[in-house]
């Protein structure tokens, strides 16, 4: 039976995500598409009557103003928020900026869907002097070298993650707490992967689709019973297909 319920939710579209470039660990801003998203995903929870005594969230601002946007449609503004860079969106590495048109167009839509789908084929690394590493941003300062990612595969994100999931929040989950988590297409692909124990092959086509509430309910052991999205099944087709049709080739319209 069901013991507990929490809900995930992918922050709205990025300003990234609109002009189709691997963001990884980049701090972008959200669109203005992402922000109606983040509202209506708020309106969508409150006329659901969902309520949270805390909230979790990564340290990148399109998962942050995303759950801000979400808690003041709930008028639960003033619940507690921890933040950490373990839910941060998979690092990309070396494609950060980059089109992923472009990029398939470059290497192939194969190529493309390993390094975006894969389990353990990371993107190309970064190198320590790229601008893009994250070594020098102040808010990784207390990170120690082997943790700083110069790329991540979906395994490395499901290992760094774990042990704020078994540390922090399966037991606030565990203690009672309504739990919302605000996070990234990746790092909720982590998630349930292990929440669901999606087999390695199977994980390559999921997709998560931006600003649509995910419930998941849990038995007394946090095992998943069923899943669903607060949208209906054309909202939720449309917003998936465009998660997968950025990394064609040619951008299906
Ligand atoms: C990104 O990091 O580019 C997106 O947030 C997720 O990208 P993906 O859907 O290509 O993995």
């Amino acid at each position: 039976t069901t013991a507990f319920k929490i809900v995930l939710i992918r922050h709205g579209e990025s300003v990234w995500n609109k002009e189709n470039r691997f963001t990884g660990w980049t701090d972008v801003e959200l669109s203005e598409q992402g922000v109606k998203e983040a509202h209506a995903a708020g309106k969508k929870l409150k006329s659901g009557e969902y309520t949270f005594d805390i909230a979790y969230t990564s340290v990148l601002k399109r998962a942050i103003n995303t759950l801000n946007i979400v808690l003041d449609e709930l008028d639960q503004s003033w619940i507690q928020v921890d933040k950490s860079w373990r839910l941060n969106e998979r690092m990309y590495g070396a494609l950060q900026g980059l089109n992923k048109s472009e990029t398939a167009a470059k290497y192939g839509d194969d190529q493309v869907l390993v390094w975006r789908r894969s389990y353990d084929t990371p993107p190309p690394p970064l190198d320590e002097t790229d601008e893009r590493y994250p070594g020098k941003d102040t808010r990784y300062k207390g990170l120690t070298k082997e943790q700083l990612p110069k790329s991540e595969c979906l395994k490395d994100t499901v290992e760094r993650f774990l042990p704020y999931w078994n540390d922090t929040i399966a037991p606030t989950i565990q203690s009672g707490k309504k739990v919302l988590i605000a996070a990234h297409g990746n790092s909720i692909r982590a998630l349930i992967k292990y929440l669901d124990n999606i087999a390695d092959d199977k994980i390559v086509s999921m997709d998560i689709p931006t600003g649509i509430p995910l419930v998941y309910e849990l038995d007394k052991d946090l095992k998943p019973i069923k899943h669903y999205y607060l949208a209906s099944d054309a909202e939720l087709n449309s917003a998936i297909a465009a998660v997968v049709n950025q990394g064609k080739a040619k951008p299906q319209n």
